[in-house]
């Protein structure tokens, strides 16, 4: 796993925003696995503007995003269809026929295989971007005694839904589950990079970046087993969690 510290937040953001233009510039037909979440916001604002400075184009480019809440209506603003649209599909001249992101009202079964038809029906991802819980969760694939591979729905925790009210009216409104790529999905990706900040991930950062140790307890350890995975961390995150002295 490597790790790049960078000077700060809004240096990682630019660090990953770059590497992701530089892979549609080298195949121009890559397939991107996304993300979303407050920490990628930046990342896809910084891509727009390269877009707008006419640095790359993505009309050949296919994604399919992590995760999405069950029941989440894909217009309405709390789902994570209305998020990607919002910070970059809107913005850049992606096809949105080949995007794709789960859609929440669908029947669980149908939208399941379908995830698994974007995943697997043509070419590997080659980049799957991921943010991480403040319990270690990559996509909505939560800690616990154990983890499912493939493609499924996830009951989320309280730490979840604490950390995702913030953008819905009450608490109570947040979905309680959400259909998710599994662990395996993840790391089937040829190349996988966590981005993060912040104090609330100082516990997560401190088992991803401090011991050798890999635990369904905090699954975004599992990166550590991926031939291909880099942590995006700045400065101040990297000291607060013992990686830098
Ligand atoms: P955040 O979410 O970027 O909003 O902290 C990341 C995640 O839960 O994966």
């Amino acid at each position: 796993m490597k790790v790049i510290v960078t000077k700060n937040y809004a240096e990682s953001c630019k660090f990953v925003a770059d590497h992701i233009v530089n892979l549609v510039n080298k195949d121009p037909k890559v397939k991107l696995g996304l993300a979303t979440g407050g920490t990628a916001e930046p990342i896809y604002t910084e891509i727009v503007k390269l877009y707008n400075e006419k640095k790359v184009d993505f009309s050949q480019v296919t994604t399919v995003n992590l995760d999405e809440y069950v029941g989440a209506k894909p217009d309405n603003e709390i789902s994570y269809r209305y998020y990607m649209n919002h910070w970059l599909f809107d913005h850049i001249n992606i096809d949105k026929n080949n995007t794709y992101v789960a859609n929440g009202l669908n029947n669980i079964d149908d939208e399941i295989k379908l995830f698994n038809e974007k995943l697997y029906g043509d070419k590997q991802v080659a980049f799957q971007l991921l943010g991480v819980g403040v319990s270690g969760h990559i996509g909505f694939n939560e800690s616990g005694d154990k983890l499912t591979a493939g493609v499924h729905i996830e009951d989320l925790q309280q730490s979840t839904i604490d950390a995702n009210a913030r953008y819905f009216d009450s608490p109570d409104d947040v979905p309680r589950k959400a259909f998710t790529m599994g662990v395996g999905d993840i790391m089937r990706a040829k190349s996988v990079l966590l981005i993060a900040t912040g104090d609330s991930k100082i516990n997560v950062m401190r088992e991803i970046l401090t011991n050798d140790s890999v635990t369904t307890k905090v699954p975004a350890t599992l990166l550590k087993l991926h031939a291909d995975s880099t942590v995006v961390v700045d400065e101040d995150l990297a000291r607060k969690c013992g990686y830098l002295k």
